[in-house]
């Protein structure tokens, strides 16, 4: 129901700022962002990341530095990617079973550093350590085989978790995946490490500048539509996200992020769980070129975009953007 001009007019709340701030309905603050982060080895290392312009790899000793400067901006959890040295990749990336791995190494030290004043959100996948740049084991005929690379990633979680880890999330889409990871931490002593599922994601274009930043994207021989999904699928998204929570997601993410605003609404409205939407490489990319083409207002544009995913249902989004944009919500 609403009123007839002229004895309604909707310009009218608009018409000043402090009137414009009484009626918003939708608000960003520091806690909504999950800040990615890539981790390399050595110290005192920052490598930053060209197709990437304003995100750098660092060192175990930055990522601490990271996560301290995080706790400073009220930004609550940041997300770990690993940068595995060439030479420790292998066809099955037995790597990420290493209780010593650049993750581990950097989940212990950021806890040993900030405690529970930060949460460490972990990537369960194997692609930042195989050879051959997907996300599980692979068979002769090129295919990635499901069970086989479930047992592995069950592996990799627990190993996370041992860490310290507070939330697992894995990015393979393997089927099963969050039952299986979910059983193994109760049995490992883990009952409140949390699951945020990957639960919807995507075989997208908009992932380039990641591969270049955990290093996968040389080693990749095709694509990953064999296990993320199409893009031209809405009602499965919907099976996927209720399969998960009936596994045990403590969470559920949709992926990519502005793409695919009708996924997260969906999901909000059907389901009574937290929502997270990860604005990819891709998204911020795009934004620092129209920055740097002048085409646009970096600032204005972040914000904007972030808005979208608390209107449409997000409880939260990571985004590399997320310590920049803490600093401008902090004026
Ligand atoms: C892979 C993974 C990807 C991202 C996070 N985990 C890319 C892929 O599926 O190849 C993408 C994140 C981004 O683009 O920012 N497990």
């Amino acid at each position: 129901m609403t009123g007839h001009y002229p004895n309604t007019r909707l310009r009218r709340t608009r018409a000043t700022g402090w009137s414009r701030a009484l009626h918003r309905e939708t608000v960003l603050t520091p806690s909504d962002l999950i800040w990615p982060l890539f981790v390399t080895s050595g110290t005192d290392v920052e490598e930053p990341i060209a197709t990437l312009p304003g995100v750098s790899r660092w060192s175990v000793d930055g990522i601490v530095a990271r996560a301290k400067e995080a706790v400073d901006l009220g930004i609550p959890v940041i997300a770990l990617f690993p940068n595995t040295p060439r030479e420790l990749r292998s066809d099955d990336g037995a790597e990420a079973h290493n209780p010593d791995n650049l993750m581990c190494q950097a989940i212990k030290a950021i806890k040993d550093a900030c405690g529970d004043s930060i949460g460490v959100l972990t990537d369960v996948a194997l692609d930042p350590y195989t050879s051959h740049g997907q996300d599980g084991l692979v068979n002769d005929a090129g295919y990635v085989v499901n069970d086989e690379t479930v047992a592995m990633l069950v592996d990799q979680a627990v190993n996370q978790a041992n860490a310290g880890a507070d939330i697992i999330a894995p990015s393979d889409m393997m089927d099963g995946r969050i039952g299986a990871i979910r059983r193994a931490l109760e049995m490992n002593g883990h009952p409140n490490v949390q699951i945020m599922s990957y639960a919807a994601k995507y075989a997208s274009a908009f992932y380039g500048p990641f591969r270049d930043a955990v290093g996968s994207g040389g080693l990749l021989k095709g694509d990953k539509k064999a296990y993320q999904m199409d893009p031209a699928n809405a009602d499965e998204a919907l099976r996927e996200v209720a399969m998960d929570i009936a596994e045990g997601a403590d969470s559920v993410m949709v992926k990519p992020g502005l793409a695919y605003l009708d996924i997260i609404y969906r999901v909000k409205q059907r389901f009574d769980v937290p929502v997270f939407a990860y604005q990819v490489s891709g998204e911020y990319a795009m934004i620092e070129a129209a920055q740097a083409a002048g085409i646009g207002d970096r600032d204005a544009l972040v914000l904007e975009k972030l808005i979208a995913f608390k209107r449409a249902g997000c409880n939260g989004v990571l985004t590399y953007h997320a310590a920049h944009v803490a600093r401008l919500l902090n004026g």
